[in-house]
């Protein structure tokens, strides 16, 4: 899942300065009330968050990398403005430390004309395997639940830990390309990241 998708000809601005870490409202922490592990709490984005979020996308790779995806080294980044569109194209959940209010993971999802969308799913290293990942699964399949959308899509690695096997333990299942409409194989392309083949990625889909 990559930010390349991202549209061209919206405004690149930051989503406006103004939020500390640490002062989500009152609205959007009660959303997913109870959703994060012990720590944490999951809740949408809040503006002045766009940098803090690349950096976690991008600390992230060192999980894929580790596990055998050098690729994403060399693969070609998002600039800022670039994940700014690819950001406001999608509903953003974060989850942060209670404590502090630093952000520590992020999962960004739209609608698309059958399925909620899972684009992109990341979370700092040094904070995984705690189930933050999980959580923010949850979290958008709530969301998808609310908007009564049927199911919700993504495409990953079908190889690694973090790919196919992490989304099948919450539920979601290898919808084989022979099953694919022509729109969800061009989107599995557009979400290999550079470098990788096609062929190590899959489409899952989970009814909600
Ligand atoms: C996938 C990702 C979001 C999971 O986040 P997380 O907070 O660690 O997720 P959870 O704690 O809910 O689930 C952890 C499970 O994921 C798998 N996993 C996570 N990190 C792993 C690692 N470094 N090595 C092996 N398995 C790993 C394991 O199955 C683990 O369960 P276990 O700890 O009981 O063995 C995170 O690893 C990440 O950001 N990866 C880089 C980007 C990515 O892979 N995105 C999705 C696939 S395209």
């Amino acid at each position: 899942m990559t930010a390349k998708s991202a549209k061209a000809g919206k405004r690149a601005d930051e989503p406006l300065a103004g939020r500390r870490e640490g002062t989500a409202s009152k609205a959007g922490r009660k959303a997913f009330k109870g959703f994060g592990p012990e720590g944490y709490r999951i809740r949408m984005m809040e503006p002045g968050e766009a940098r803090r979020l690349l950096a976690i996308a991008r600390r992230a790779d060192a999980t894929l990398i580790a596990l055998g995806k050098t690729e994403i080294a060399d693969a070609p980044k998002p600039s800022v403005g670039d994940f700014v569109r690819f950001l406001v194209d999608h509903e953003v959940f974060v989850a942060e430390k209670k404590r502090s209010g630093e952000a520590v993971g992020f999962a960004a999802a739209h609608a698309t004309s059958e399925l909620y969308w899972l684009s992109e799913l990341s979370v700092e290293p040094d904070h995984g395997r705690r189930g933050i990942g999980s959580a923010l699964v949850s979290a958008v399949l709530e969301r998808a639940r609310w908007f009564r959308h049927s199911g919700v899509g993504l495409t990953t690695y079908t190889d690694v830990p973090v790919g196919a096997s992490f989304y099948r333990r919450l539920g979601f299942d290898v919808l084989p390309d022979a099953d694919c409409p022509p729109r969800l194989l061009q989107r599995k392309l557009a979400e290999t990241p550079g470098g990788s083949r096609v062929t190590d990625r899959c489409v899952m889909t989970r009814e909600v």
